[in-house]
Order: C-alpha cells, then structure tokens, then sequence
C-alpha cells in the first residue's frame, strides 16, 4: 500500500505544485480501485492524512508506514487518522484511536475549511471531489445563490467568496449548517448574506418553485422566488415525510422545481452520484425535464479534477452545468 501512495503522489507533482500556488492543501493522493487500491482511499486535510478503507480494515502497522510515505513526498509531517467506513463514526474511535487538536483546518482556493476527520457523522467535512464546481462557482459569480443539499456548505462558501449577496443553505442536517456557517466566518465572508434553512429540502424547493409543499406543513415557509444559481447535489436516496429523493428513480421530482427556480439565464449546477446511471442517461433526464418546462439548455459536463483519476474515463460522480 505504501508503494501506491508513493507512486500516486508522484504522478500529482504537476497537481501538488499547482494546489500549493493557488492556496490548496485538501486533495486526495489515492484514488482507490482507479490507482490499484480497491476499497482504500488517501487524502490530505491540511495537518491531516486522512485514511479511509471501505471494506477489509488496514493491516497491522500499515498506518505508521503511510504516514512516512506521506511525509517523504510531501515534504511535511501530517497525522494519520484512519476511519474503516463500514463502521460507524464512533466506532472509528476504537478501531484507531489518535489525538488530534480541536480544531483542523484545510485550504481549497485559499478558502480555510474546518476539516475535523473525527466527528459526529461518517463523512469528512468537505468532500474533496466537489472542488471542481466549488471554483466554477467562485469564478461565476452569481449574485442570489440556492445551495440545495448544502452539507457543510463548501457550495455555498465558494459562493460567498464569489461575491454573492445572497446564499441560500438547504439541509435538514443541523449540524452540517452550524458548520458551514462557521466556515464563512473562518474565511471572514459576510454572514449576513447567508440564510441557513434548516429544513427538509423537498418543499422548501416546492414552494420557491411556487408549488404546494405537499401534504404536511413544512415549519418553513418561503415565496416563490428565482436565484441566479441553483446548486442541486443530493444524496442518491433519503427518505422523509415530505417523500423521497431517490435520483436514480426519479429525479425529475427535484430537478423541475430546481429548474423553475433558476432564473431566466441562469444556472443549475446539478450532480449524479450513482455510478451504475451513465453520463448519457443523466443528460437524458436531464433534457427532457428541461423540455417538459419548455426551458432551453445548454449543458456544460464537468469532472472531477485530477485527483480523481478515473480508470475508464466515466467518474462516478457527474456534473451538469446547465445554462437555463
Ligand atoms: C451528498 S451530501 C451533499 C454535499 C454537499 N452538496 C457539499 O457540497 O458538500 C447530501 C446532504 O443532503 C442532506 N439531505 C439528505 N436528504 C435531505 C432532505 N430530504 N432534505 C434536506 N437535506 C437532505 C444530508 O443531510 C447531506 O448533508
């Protein structure tokens, strides 16, 4: 394992001296089964080496040598924090127990990101794959920005930095939101241009589309209205009283109220996790929800940067940047 990471590290020079110049410590250095590594992945958080297995935990003094490997090629000590994700976040505790500071901090883009690799939930704070859109978003600059799905409002961020007046987070994720608020104030962004709508996302879309919410009455209301950008990156299913996201089954349910509330002109920067829904299928729906609307598209594909190789050039993750 450690020969792969020092091979991937190697073949990031380029990449690695270019995250240096433009404020960038958060990439991954191992890419899994795409850089010979099935159910492993490596990536730097700032003061962090963040190891991640996904199916058979890591050998018995496995760690120690990554770390050295890490530091080696990059030239600086970081801490390895292993987290085996077929567990939970407090069973990773367990498995590898480590010290680690209250507070860690990652840059992208010379934006400081809280990147903690132990906390409440299983994922890390920033998922590193989305950095592509987070700098078209800042290069953008859309002034009224919905960040649907917000997570720890990486989006919404690199909205901020962007310029924007207005930022809309939608999660039903708490403490995602009161995360994402202190990222701004890390970066020293207005927090006051940013609304943090805690809330199921289905009908406050529904409602901003100028639909009914549905049958239950949200504990949020908000007016009809349009943003600059839409930002729409769910999970690939979740269920709740409002009904389901389910983005292989149905995506148009939350891909016709996002497209209604992109203003004329406009942005919708939509995600495909699922890997087995092929890029040609997810344009497909994608077209033909914006054809039932009678929105002309034009559809700009994004991929994940360099970091993410991919062994048959199909990412997993695909990005739409659809004009409206
Ligand atoms: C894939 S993550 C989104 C990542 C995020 N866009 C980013 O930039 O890091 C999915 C998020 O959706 C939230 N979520 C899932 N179902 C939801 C729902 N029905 N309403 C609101 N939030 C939901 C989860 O809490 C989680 O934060």
């Amino acid at each position: 394992m450690q020969d792969l990471l020092a091979a991937a590290i190697q073949r990031r020079r380029p990449l690695l001296e270019r995250a240096v110049a433009e404020g960038t410590d958060a990439l991954r250095l191992l890419h899994g089964v795409a850089e010979g590594a099935p159910g492993l992945t490596v990536d730097r958080y700032g003061p962090i080496l963040l190891v991640q297995t996904w199916r058979d935990p890591l050998p018995d003094g496995v760690l120690p040598r990554l770390e050295e490997v890490a530091a080696e090629a990059l030239g600086t000590g970081l801490t390895a924090v292993w987290n085996h994700r077929p567990a939970s976040a407090r069973e990773y505790a367990r498995l590898h127990a480590v010290e680690l500071p209250q507070a860690v901090v990652a840059t992208e883009l010379g934006l400081r990101f809280d990147a903690r690799p132990r906390h409440r939930g299983n994922d890390p704070l920033l998922f590193l794959d989305l950095r592509t859109l987070r700098r078209r978003v800042i290069a953008h600059g859309a002034r009224t920005v919905l960040n649907l799905f917000s997570y720890t409002c990486g989006v919404g961020t690199a909205a901020l930095r962007g310029g924007a007046d207005q930022v809309w987070n939608v999660d039903f994720a708490a403490s995602a939101l009161d995360v994402g608020l202190a990222n701004a104030a890390l970066n020293d962004l207005p927090t006051d241009r940013v609304r943090q709508v805690h809330h199921d996302a289905l009908p406050i879309l529904r409602m901003l589309a100028g639909a009914k919410p549905g049958r239950r009455r949200p504990t949020i209301e908000v007016e009809p209205r349009t943003f600059e950008l839409v930002v729409l990156d769910p999970p690939a299913f979740s269920k709740g009283p409002w009904g389901a996201v389910d983005v292989v089954r149905d995506y148009p349910t939350l891909l016709k109220p996002a497209l209604a509330c992109t203003a004329e002109g406009g942005v919708l920067a939509v995600t495909q996790h699922v890997a087995s829904v092929s890029l040609e299928d997810f344009l497909a729906t994608l077209r033909r929800t914006a054809e039932k609307l009678g929105r002309r598209v034009a559809i700009d594909v994004m991929e994940p940067e360099e970091d993410f190789p991919s062994f048959d050039g199909r990412p997993p993750l695909k990005i739409a940047w659809v004009r409206a």
